[in-house]
């Protein structure tokens, strides 16, 4: 055969693969979400994300620092709130000093550079395990909205980088805009999950803040699997409303939203390879099925290559790893 053109003369080697390769990833790319409880001294293993844990504050402090040595740049904090604390109106959630703030100020303290990012939605307060408050069996829009605003500058007070709002409620990205301008906190970003769908594949997040919702499911607010032209729309909104970063969630089973997103968007886009898509990779390699440390980066090379400039994972870590 005279071939004009070989295609395999770019794959030959490992040296010329990595010379053409047209996504590499970083370790600034990741962002690092982190579960923290109250106590000391205490890591809990969470059952459904086998190598993970839920830490109090001082090991979380600690294990800050070891992300920050590693090369990573942003943490995504999470608290778990005590049963006692939680109720129909989430107040918990803007205590001036409750586990958030508290932790937001310590890791701020001890990792100046460290990226300090707050989830902003009420579920892990909230009696009901609903992201916003609850009336007459609804989920109120724009109630809740009033308590993120409230929420959202109690943690940009406490030092946070980012807040970022994973509730799905109309109009809260403007709202809290606002109200951070009101309150003189300029410098605090925002990054709005803009396009969350209603996923199977929150399920082991929600073990490890015990943060289910205690009736019906999340769909009146989070997005439609089957919808895509609702995102840009979704995403455009947030833009326009004052968003940093948008995100599409969750990551693998929606590499088209996050082309489309990117494709839409002038600013950082990023993905969130949750819970479930963690599990999924776990469970498969426990059972020999599937090659883990291969599994990883294919993932996360993927997300990257359909537009996420930034990558939420639990697997932040291990990817630092593998690509040292
Ligand atoms: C809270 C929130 C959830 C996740 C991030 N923020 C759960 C939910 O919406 O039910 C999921 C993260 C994951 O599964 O890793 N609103």
């Amino acid at each position: 055969m005279q071939l004009p053109r070989r295609n395999r003369i770019l794959r030959r080697s490992a040296s010329i693969r990595s010379m053409v390769a047209e996504t590499v990833l970083r370790p600034a790319d990741f962002i690092a979400p982190l579960f923290i409880d109250e106590g000391e001294n205490t890591a809990s293993p969470i059952l459904s994300m086998p190598g993970y844990y839920r830490r109090s504050l001082d090991l979380t402090v600690r294990e800050v620092k070891e992300l920050y040595g590693m090369g990573i740049r942003s943490v995504l904090l999470f608290i778990k709130c005590k049963d006692e604390l939680k109720d129909n109106t989430g107040k918990e959630a803007w205590n001036r000093n409750g586990l958030m703030q508290r932790s937001v100020k310590a890791i701020k303290d001890a990792v100046p550079e460290m990226l300090v990012m707050t989830d902003v939605a009420l579920d892990p307060y909230s009696s009901y395990g609903h992201d916003g408050i609850v009336k007459d069996g609804e989920i109120v829009n724009d109630e809740t909205v009033e308590a993120l605003v409230k929420m959202s500058v109690s943690h940009a007070a406490a030092g946070a980088d980012f807040v970022a709002p994973s509730d799905m409620m109309d109009g809260r990205i403007g709202a809290i805009r606002s109200g951070l301008e009101e309150e003189g906190f300029t410098q605090t970003g925002i990054m709005s999950y803009s396009a969350k769908y209603a996923s199977c594949f929150y399920g082991p997040f929600r073990d490890a803040l015990d943060s289910a919702p205690g009736f019906g499911d999340k769909k009146t607010y989070q997005m439609d699997t089957a919808n895509r032209v609702e995102a840009i729309k979704e995403t455009l909104m947030d833009v326009e409303e004052g968003a940093d970063i948008v995100m599409v969630k969750p990551a693998l089973a929606y590499l088209d939203i996050i082309r489309e997103v990117k494709n839409a968007v002038e600013i950082p886009v990023s993905a969130y390879q949750v819970s479930g898509e963690y599990a999924m990779i776990k469970a498969a390699a426990q059972q020999g099925w599937l090659n883990e440390e291969k599994a990883i980066i294919e993932t996360l090379t993927s997300i990257k290559r359909a537009g996420a400039d930034l990558i939420a994972t639990y697997f932040a870590r291990e990817a630092v790893k593998l690509i040292n």
